[in-house]
Parts: structure tokens; C-alpha cells; sequence
């Protein structure tokens, strides 16, 4: 990553990825002419809009274009004329893949002033993270038909993990237990039933404890009573490390318990940085309300701000985090996207 000019490629995708990512690039843009922050901007056109157009999903070119920048930032994908899965995994599942963006990285926070549905539970009671294994499990597309259209059809999606992406995900998942004040790393797994691939989640999870983090504390949760949890005391939790399909589900959860689907920010990380990392907010293209200038850019902005902080340009995202504290307490619900798109920036 070249801090003197960083190049970031922009995926604005489909529905209301185009508009979420206009506001985050234009508060990028002030941001970063405040803070001398120097950069380049490519769009690639890729999503379910594109390849209904042009057959492309994501081509090799693409992706070795992809490659030469540091950073992408992506609204949403994934179209209702295009049959499901093809974009979402092709496109979205391709980049993670292709770009060992092995961590999903997604905070938990419930902003100044946002209602929460959890009754009496306020800003202190709802701040954790989510470290979602982002390159294994259910996602790896393993699997198969066979005797398909008959009374004996037989349909699998496997379950995959090796030692490797659960351990270098649980090393990520205790370091950055190690930075909070309360140092507690929980596991979300189903070891009471999917004793294969969450028994090797939980060795791993206490011999890397054990062993490399003894200054962190462990806790364990079956992944049904984690959504109790988040939901009757979500102050209980610090950390969580999951797997790929039960923090895809946690999260939505989580978002909405922080305030709906324009709330929840993510960052899909290759901490070795061998290639670039992504960032998009964790909602989809929501059709439903694309083009009516009513969704919440703040998912986006608040993925901006991780992006900033992965660009090591901490006063920055600071500052975004000191205006998106201004907004939050506004009347969200009642607001257009470009309504909150003038507060953010009016506060920078
Ligand atoms: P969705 O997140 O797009 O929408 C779910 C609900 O939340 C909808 O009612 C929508 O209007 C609302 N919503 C979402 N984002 C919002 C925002 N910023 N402001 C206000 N309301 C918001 O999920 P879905 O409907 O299940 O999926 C729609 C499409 O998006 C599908 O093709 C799906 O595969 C895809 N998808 C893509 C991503 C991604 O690109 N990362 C993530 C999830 C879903
Ligand atoms: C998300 C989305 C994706 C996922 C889909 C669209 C592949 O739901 O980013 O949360 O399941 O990871
Ligand atoms: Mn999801």
C-alpha cells in the first residue's frame, strides 16, 4: 500500500449500492482532502446489472485489474433478473475467495441516539465484534445434485473447514480480543450437533489459547443461544468468532439491533495483505427501495471509516466517526439518503 497515493477500486454494484457508495466517495473525498490524503479512483462496473448486459461476471481481466489496487469499496450486488447465486457467488464470493480476504470483519455498535427494538438497552449494552471466517464453511460451494428431478434427488452443501482458515481466523480473532479492555473472545459454534468441523473449531480455539493468548478470556456459545443472547443481553459480549454461515446470519441479527440494515458496516480483511482488502456495507441491493432515495448511506460511511483506519489514516476515520455521531441522532427513519448524505458532510 503506497500511503503517498492509495489506488482503490470502486464496485458500486446494483440497487442501492450505486447510491450508498456516491455518499461514502463524497465524503471520502472531503475527508480526505482535510486530511492530505491522496488517491485514485477506478469503477469497475461489475454486478448482476453487468452481466445481464454483458454475460461477465467477473473475468480474469477484471480480477488482475482488481489486484493492482490496495483497497475496493463495494455497495451492493445482486439483481432480481438474475437467478440467485450467480452474482453472489461468482462476484462477491469471488473477490473474498480470490483476494484470501479470509476475515469478515463486523462491529456491532449502537450509535448515539438510534433506536434500538431492545428494550432499555442503550449505547454501553450494544458494542462488540464480529469476526466472521470469511473464506471456508458452508460457502465453499462443495456439494452437488444428484438423480436431480427425481423422487430420490439428493442435494449437499458441505461444511468445509481445514486447520489452516480456522486457525489464522481464530490468531486474528485473539489479537484483536487482546486490544479491548475486557479481553474476551467467544466462539460461536453448534458442537452439540455438527461435532466434525466445530470440534475442530473448539481444539483449536483452547490450544491457540492456551498456548499464544493466555491473557484472554474464552467463552463458548451454541450459535441458537447466541441469538438469545444478542438479543436479551447483547452487553455480554466482547468478541465473537464464527464461522462463515452462522456470522453471515449473527450479523443481520446484530444490524438490526443496532438500528436496521443502514447501520451495520463491514470489512472483508487479507491481513497478510498478499491482495487487496474490501469494504461494503453488510446490507444487499435491496431492490425494494432502490432509486427512491430513501436508503441509509451511514452502513457505507461507517465501512468508509474501517476502510480509513485499514489505511492507517486513524485521525481521519476519527473525525468520521465524530460526524457520523452528530447524525445518528437526527430522525434517521424520516430522512432521504441525501439528506443524511449533507449532515455527514456538513459535520466534517
Ligand atoms: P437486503 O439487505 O438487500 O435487504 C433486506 C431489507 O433491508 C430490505 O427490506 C431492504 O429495503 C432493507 N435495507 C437494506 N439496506 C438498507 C439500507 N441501506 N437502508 C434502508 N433499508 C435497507 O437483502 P435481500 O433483500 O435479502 O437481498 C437483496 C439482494 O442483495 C439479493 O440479490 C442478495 O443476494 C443481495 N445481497 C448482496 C449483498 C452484498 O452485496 N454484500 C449482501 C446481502 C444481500
Ligand atoms: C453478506 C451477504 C453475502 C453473504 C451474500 C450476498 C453472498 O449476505 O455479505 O452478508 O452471505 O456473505
Ligand atoms: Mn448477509
Amino acid at each position: 500500500m503506497n500511503k503517498n497515493l492509495y489506488r482503490i477500486a470502486a464496485i458500486p454494484g446494483d440497487g442501492i449500492g450505486p447510491e450508498v457508495t456516491e455518499v461514502a466517495m463524497n465524503v471520502f473525498e472531503k475527508i480526505s482532502k482535510k486530511h492530505n490524503i491522496r488517491y485514485e479512483i477506478t469503477e469497475f462496473p461489475q454486478g448482476g446489472e453487468h452481466y445481464y448486459k454483458t454475460g461477465e461476471v467477473i473475468s480474469d481481466k477484471t480480477m488482475a485489474a482488481l489486484k493492482e489496487h490496495d483497497i475496493i469499496y463495494l455497495g451492493a450486488v445482486g439483481s432480481p433478473k438474475v437467478k440467485p447465486g450467480i452474482i453472489e457467488k461468482g462476484l462477491l464470493l469471488g473477490l473474498r475467495f480470490g483476494f484470501d480476504q479470509y476475515i469478515n470483519l463486523r462491529p456491532v455498535k449502537l450509535y448515539p441516539g438510534v433506536e434500538t427494538p431492545l428494550k432499555d438497552k442503550t449505547e454501553e449494552d450494544i458494542d462488540y465484534i464480529v469476526v466472521r471466517e470469511n473464506t471456508g464453511g458452508l460457502y465453499t460451494g462443495i456439494g452437488g445434485f444428484t438423480m436431480k428431478g427425481t423422487a430420490h434427488e439428493v442435494a449437499v452443501n458441505s461444511m468445509v473447514y481445514n486447520y489452516k482458515q480456522v486457525s489464522r481466523c481464530l490468531r486474528y480473532a485473539f489479537e484483536l480480543a487482546q486490544t479491548r479492555p475486557r479481553k474476551t473472545l467467544a466462539l460461536v459454534g453448534k458442537t452439540n450437533v455438527l461435532t466434525y468441523a466445530f470440534d475442530l473449531w473448539d481444539r483449536a480455539f483452547n490450544e491457540i489459547g492456551d498456548k499464544e493468548f493466555p491473557d484472554v478470556n474464552r467463552e463458548y456459545y451454541h450459535v441458537d443461544a447466541a441469538c438469545m443472547h444478542m438479543v436479551n443481553q447483547p452487553e455480554r459480549f466482547d468478541v465473537l468468532v464464527t464461522s462463515n454461515m452462522f456470522g453471515d446470519i449473527l450479523t443481520d441479527l446484530a444490524a438490526m439491533t443496532q438500528g436496521g440494515m443502514g447501520m451495520g458496516a463491514s470489512g472483508n480483511l487479507n491481513p497478510d495483505k498478499s491482495a487487496p482488502s474490501m469494504f461494503e456495507p453488510l446490507h444487499g441491493s435491496a431492490p425494494d427501495i432502490a432509486g427512491q432515495n430513501k436508503s441509509n448511506p451511514l452502513a457505507a460511511v461507517m465501512s468508509l471509516k474501517m476502510m480509513l483506519e485499514f489505511m492507517d489514516q486513524n485521525e481521519a476515520a476519527e473525525e468520521l466517526d465524530r460526524a457520523i455521531c452528530k447524525v445518528t441522532p437526527m430522525n434517521l427513519n424520516k430522512m432521504s439518503t441525501d439528506q443524511i448524505e449533507k449532515a455527514i458532510l456538513k459535520h466534517l
